[in-house]
């Protein structure tokens, strides 16, 4: 008997189902909700990772991602689906004002409690360009920095990115807001890319987390500073505000957060203090418990 002739197909076909299942398992992994009008980009990529983790059909690369242990598949598939866009001074207004208002006044209130340490957090830092501006920023505002102890911390889900932040090798697009001053005092260059130095990266300290890995969230502790800009976009309302709460049990009475300029903490939250300091808006843990 003639066997009826197939083609071969090059890439495995997926369905809108198969796609919600994955949504559903990048939600409960990392609490970003894959936008559906997303669908073709989502397509590729599980397609990229079907091919390099060698799964022959759909089913048998679901059993790979259910199967795998930390780090195992479920963390490759996240780390292609996150969005790691960022830059140096990325919303420059946001910065000016945690450098000329924020800060200073922190700072002056620490003095007075004869108090020379300050704790900053990168929360979601992708590829290292938000902390080291963070470190810039501080260096460039504290006169007496070499009295300080300051530590940034700077956490990331995907391994990737963290990788790169350690190298702090940097092209012509991550660097396009710096200011030249910035680039002769905080960076070597050979003309093509730019090195951070040591002393810009001397406080900055990575570290992989998940924002909604609770244990690992409660063992933050007594910051003055939260910068989680342009990842809680991606959430859902519910994960935003575990991670928003999160963030408020981490902070100082007193701290400060920064959330990306589209992402309001007020419509999360009531906990936060709505200070106003000339022209610019932050939310600030309250000093004392209301
Ligand atoms: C668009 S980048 C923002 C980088 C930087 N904060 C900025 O504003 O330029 C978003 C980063 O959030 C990270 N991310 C997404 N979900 C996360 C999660 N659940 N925990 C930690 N990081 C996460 C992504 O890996 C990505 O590097």
């Amino acid at each position: 008997m003639r066997r009826e002739r197939t083609v071969t197909q090059a890439r495995p076909e997926i369905t809108p189902e198969q796609l919600d299942q994955i949504r559903e398992l990048i939600y409960k992994e990392t609490g970003i909700l894959v936008d559906g009008k997303k669908n073709y980009i989502m397509k590729a990529r599980i397609e990229k990772r079907m091919l390099e983790s060698k799964a022959r059909s759909f089913r048998e690369y679901q059993r790979k991602l259910l199967l795998s242990e930390k780090n195992g598949e479920l963390q490759n598939l996240v780390e292609e689906l996150t969005v790691n866009e960022t830059y140096f001074f990325r919303d420059f207004p946001q910065l000016q004002g945690f450098a000329e208002k924020a800060l200073p006044l922190l700072l002056s209130e620490k003095r007075e409690q004869g108090d020379h340490t300050l704790k900053i957090w990168s929360a979601a830092c992708s590829t290292g360009e938000e902390p080291y501006t963070l470190s810039i920023i501080v260096q460039e505002m504290i006169a007496d920095y070499d009295d300080w102890t300051m530590t940034i911390l700077a956490t990331d889900v995907d391994r990737t990115v963290l990788r790169a932040a350690r190298k702090g090798e940097y092209g012509t697009r991550a660097m396009k807001d710096t200011p030249l001053a910035y680039r002769e005092k905080y960076f070597s260059s050979n003309g093509k890319t730019w090195q951070v130095l040591p002393h810009t990266a001397e406080p900055v300290r990575f570290e992989q987390m998940n924002l909604i890995d609770r244990r690992a969230m409660r063992r933050q502790s007594h910051y003055d500073f939260i910068f989680c800009r342009n990842v809680l976009i991606y959430f859902s309302d519910q994960s935003r505000k575990k991670v928003v709460n999160s963030f408020y049990d981490s902070l100082n009475p007193g701290g400060f957060l920064f959330l990306g300029s589209s992402e309001s903490v007020g419509r999360i939250t009531a906990a936060f203090e709505l200070t106003r300091i000339d022209d610019y808006l932050f939310y600030r843990k309250p000093k004392q418990m209301r």
